[in-house]
């Protein structure tokens, strides 16, 4: 249970808990505490995966298309039969607001995203949007009010690089709204397409202190949680991306008179790049890894010798400067590739998501609140991104993962047990309401 783990973190939370002057804990902390409905939850979540819908499981529900406006309609209504006042901000994330009794508070911020990659399941992202609503549903129907104001939010485009939280928390460029998103829309046409104002984006921007605190529920989209047969994944950290567009320059000519010796062929180049970004990624112990998701020869035919090559290279770790030292490995590697056949090498940083420690405080509370639902629980980095990340710059973050089922993820084939999403928004729910006792100060 790794319980051992949490030795300091809890003394930590409890030490800061029990300063004087904090907020008393005790009004929401005593039992019976209400639990959410698991039947209904998971019966949102089999709903929600009609919109996008693909024959083969899954959905394609790309951000921006029909698919991902027809589901965000579907969670708004879910929303406001939660009780929630529902507003679209100017950067097109869904935010559902629930007065508190404190006004002079800070809103505590909770919720996940419900785009997906092309050909995603039906839980990344999902379970938390889902979760968090169900919390607040829950709220309601037991008639507790918090002294906190509660916002869930559905970001925009979590899968095509975060843009919802980006937008929430910087300021994006007009090179940045300009980006081509996945669904062929540019990030300005698909916030306006979702109902947001990307001229007036600065009225989202939130600061450091606008939140109490961010709470994510999330699938844990590895194995770690199955195999080792725990119910909760208590995130430490979540990973640093940064992506790359990579050209790499050959000659293109007659696949048949050109003799092997003498050609400059972009696609060899990559081939053995692939290979090389795999070299250098498991060279070194640790968590690291490196990724060729995407690639496309030009110009593309049986008979032509491709001059040029386009590919993407990803990189993740929980240290950027480790994310660094790889990068200059691959560059020092594709500079040798390109001069074994006369070919170049370029490469643009088109996606850069700092790696983000999760707070101590929140850690300990989240642990604690698993810990009073007898759930058993460890600590653990998240591998893939969240909004949480960018969410980490202007408020303290914590996130709670639940097992994905063979640790599969952004394919058909996730899937979480209903029962572990019924835990996993028990613990947001428990968590939630042991924030809203709690006065944060500096991050922890
Ligand atoms: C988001 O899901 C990512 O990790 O790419
Ligand atoms: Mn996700
Ligand atoms: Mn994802």
């Amino acid at each position: 249970m790794h319980r051992r783990d949490f030795a300091s973190v809890f003394a930590a939370g409890a030490a800061f808990m029990a300063r004087p002057g904090r907020a008393r804990a005790v009004a929401v902390a005593a039992p019976p505490l209400p639990l959410v409905n698991g039947r209904r939850v998971n019966d949102h979540l089999a709903a929600l995966s009609e919109f996008g819908r693909n024959p083969q499981g899954g959905v394609s529900r790309l951000a921006y298309s029909d698919a991902d406006r027809a589901g965000r309609e579907y969670v708004t209504r879910l929303m406001r039969e939660a009780k929630l006042e529902v507003s679209v901000d100017a950067a097109a994330n869904i935010i559902g607001r629930r007065a508190g009794t404190d006004a002079s508070l800070k809103p505590i911020l909770f919720g996940s995203h419900i785009d997906s990659v092309p050909e995603g399941g039906n839980y990344d992202g999902d379970v938390g949007s889902l979760g968090a609503i169900e919390v607040a549903q829950t709220l309601a129907e037991h008639s507790v009010v918090t002294r906190h104001p509660l916002e869930v939010v559905i970001f925009q485009n979590e899968e095509g690089g975060l843009w919802g939280s980006h937008a929430m928390t910087s300021t994006l460029t007009a090179a940045e709204l300009a980006t081509v998103s996945r669904s062929g829309k540019t990030i300005r046409d698909g916030i306006a397409f979702l109902g947001g104002d990307p001229d007036h984006l600065d009225r989202t921007r939130k600061r450091r202190g606008d939140y109490h605190a961010y709470l994510e529920l999330h699938i844990e989209q590895g194995g770690t949680l199955e195999r080792e047969r725990l119910n909760i994944g208590v995130v430490e950290g979540i990973v640093g991306i940064r992506q790359w567009d990579v050209t790499i320059e050959g000659f293109a000519n007659h696949a048949g008179s050109t003799a092997m010796a003498g050609r400059h062929d972009a696609m060899l180049s990559a081939a053995r790049f692939v290979e090389a970004v795999n070299r250098v990624v498991v060279a070194e112990p640790g968590r690291q890894v490196g990724t060729v998701g995407r690639i496309q020869a030009f110009p593309g035919a049986p008979n032509v010798i491709p001059g040029k090559v386009v590919c993407t290279l990803e990189l993740r770790d929980l240290d950027a400067g480790k994310i660094s030292a790889l990068f200059a490995r691959i560059e020092a590697e594709a500079t040798k590739i390109g001069a074994m056949n006369g070919t170049t090498f370029s490469f643009k940083l088109f996606t850069e998501n700092v790696p983000a420690p999760t707070d101590l405080r929140l850690r300990a509370l989240i642990a604690a609140a698993a810990s009073d639902l007898k759930l058993t629980f460890r600590t653990m980095p998240s591998g893939a991104g969240h909004d949480a990340q960018d969410l980490a710059q202007t408020c303290p973050v914590g996130m709670i993962f639940i097992p994905s089922a063979g640790g599969i993820s952004h394919a058909p084939k996730e899937f979480s047990d209903p029962k572990d999403i019924e835990n996993g928004a028990n613990v947001l729910l428990r968590s939630l309401l042991k924030l809203d006792s709690m006065a944060l100060g500096t991050p922890g």
